[in-house]
This record gives structure tokens, C-alpha cells and sequence, in this order.
């Protein structure tokens, strides 16, 4: 395992997958989302009607995800099982089934080698919650991004916005924090900053701002 990692994990809604997205573009670095495994598990699980909690199916069902991620015209597109489900997997309904698929330890050992496969030439960039912790614990560099759960909802909201999706601002502040309190209260890879991960509260900054700013924190670790 040659290949650098730069792991950016922290809570939903904090500016992860953009500031992912960008940082592996400027570097030419290949960009893990690794949210999208366990909302494709989810997904997956939800359309052959297994249930959230039956964690040996879903353990199985993860490890033998059909999952094709590629580019067209230069935006991501995700398919399961050879049909299009980039923006499927993006719903509340989905995210909020990821999470209680990513408490389940079986189905998090099934989905880890899949990740570490991620790590390839030149570079990678792994947009999480347990990066850091967890799947690339050597990784030079990690980045642990936070912002105020009022914020996050503020932009899920505009987010969902832009995509045609009308949702109350406070039922996404209730779901932010119910997933929040999920994630940081499992006993497997809670979401936790790693030791060695440095914090960036992104509440007052801009996209363009904390790129730059993880661009100089990478260029300092040479
Ligand atoms: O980041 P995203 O919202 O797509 O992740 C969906 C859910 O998947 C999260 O709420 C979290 O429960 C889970 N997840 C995880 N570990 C990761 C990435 C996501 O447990 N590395």
C-alpha cells in the first residue's frame, strides 16, 4: 500500500463529499465515497425486501455488491446491479437506512477490503466516517470536518432544493441529529476524530476556503 491517502471523515452535511470531490480533482487523486457502499447496501436491501436488521443477509448482500462507478460527461454515476441509481441513493430515506445498515459489525467487514481496494496510483481521497480510524489508519494526512448540525441542515435544505426536493428545514434538523446520535453512539466505528486527524469546523467557511485550506495542509505534509 504505496498510494497516499487523504481521509476526510466527519458527520453528514458537513461539506465532505464537494470538498472530496474537489480536493481529488485538483490533485488527479482517486475519490472514495464510501457513504455510498452502505447506501447502496441499503438500497439493495430495501429492493429484495431484507430487513435492516437481519445482519448475516445484509453481511452477504454487501460483500457481493454489483457496483459499477464510473463517469459520464464528467459527473459520477452509480449503478447497482446494472441499473442507474446515482440519485436514488441520495434520498433521505436511503441515507437514513444507511445508517442503520453501517451499525451492523458484519456488514462494516464486508464492505473494508472493498474500500482498501480504493487506494491506487497516484493517490486517493476516502470521504467517510471511520477513514481515518478505521480503513486507512497509516494515511498521512487526515482531516476531520465539522460543522453546527443547524448549518448542515441549512445546506442539505438548499441542496435538496436545487434538486427539485421540497423539505422542511426542521424535520432535517431532527433527521441530521437522529443520524448524528446514531453514528457517534455505535459500539463499531463510531464517528470519531482519529488521534492523529486534524479538525477543521467548515460552520463560517466557504467551499473555495477549505479547499484552500486542506491544499496548504497537504502541500506542507510535502
Ligand atoms: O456520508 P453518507 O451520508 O453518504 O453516509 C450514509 C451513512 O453511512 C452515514 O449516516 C453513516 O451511518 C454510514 N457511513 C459509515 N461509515 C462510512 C461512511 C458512511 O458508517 N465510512
Amino acid at each position: 500500500h504505496s498510494a497516499p491517502v487523504l481521509t476526510i471523515d466527519g458527520p453528514g452535511g458537513a461539506g465532505k463529499g464537494t470538498i472530496s470531490r474537489l480536493i481529488a480533482e485538483r490533485l488527479g487523486w482517486h475519490l472514495l465515497d464510501s457513504g455510498s457502499l452502505y447506501r447502496l447496501t441499503a438500497l439493495s436491501a430495501i429492493g429484495k425486501g431484507i430487513a435492516l436488521d437481519d445482519e448475516p443477509a445484509l453481511a452477504a448482500l454487501a460483500s457481493a455488491l454489483d457496483v459499477v462507478f464510473r463517469a459520464e460527461n464528467g459527473e459520477a454515476v452509480v449503478e447497482l446491479e446494472g441499473r442507474d441509481v446515482t440519485r436514488e441513493i441520495r434520498t433521505e430515506q436511503v441515507g437514513n437506512s444507511a445508517s442503520l445498515v453501517a451499525a451492523l459489525p458484519a456488514v462494516r467487514q464486508a464492505l473494508l477490503e472493498r474500500q482498501r481496494d480504493f487506494r491506487q496510483a497516484p493517490g486517493l481521497v476516502a470521504d467517510g466516517r471511520d477513514m481515518g480510524t478505521v480503513v486507512f489508519v497509516d494515511a498521512p494526512l487526515k482531516i476531520f470536518l465539522t460543522a453546527s448540525a443547524e448549518e448542515r441542515a441549512r445546506r442539505r435544505h438548499l441542496q435538496l432544493r436545487e434538486a427539485g426536493v421540497d423539505a422542511s428545514l426542521s424535520s432535517l434538523l431532527k433527521e441530521i441529529q437522529a443520524r448524528d446520535d446514531r453514528d457517534t453512539q455505535r459500539s463499531v466505528a463510531p464517528l470519531v476524530p482519529a488521534d492523529d486527524a486534524i479538525e477543521l469546523d467548515t460552520t463560517r467557511l466557504s467551499i473555495p476556503e477549505v479547499v484552500d485550506r486542506l491544499s496548504e495542509l497537504l502541500s506542507r505534509k510535502g
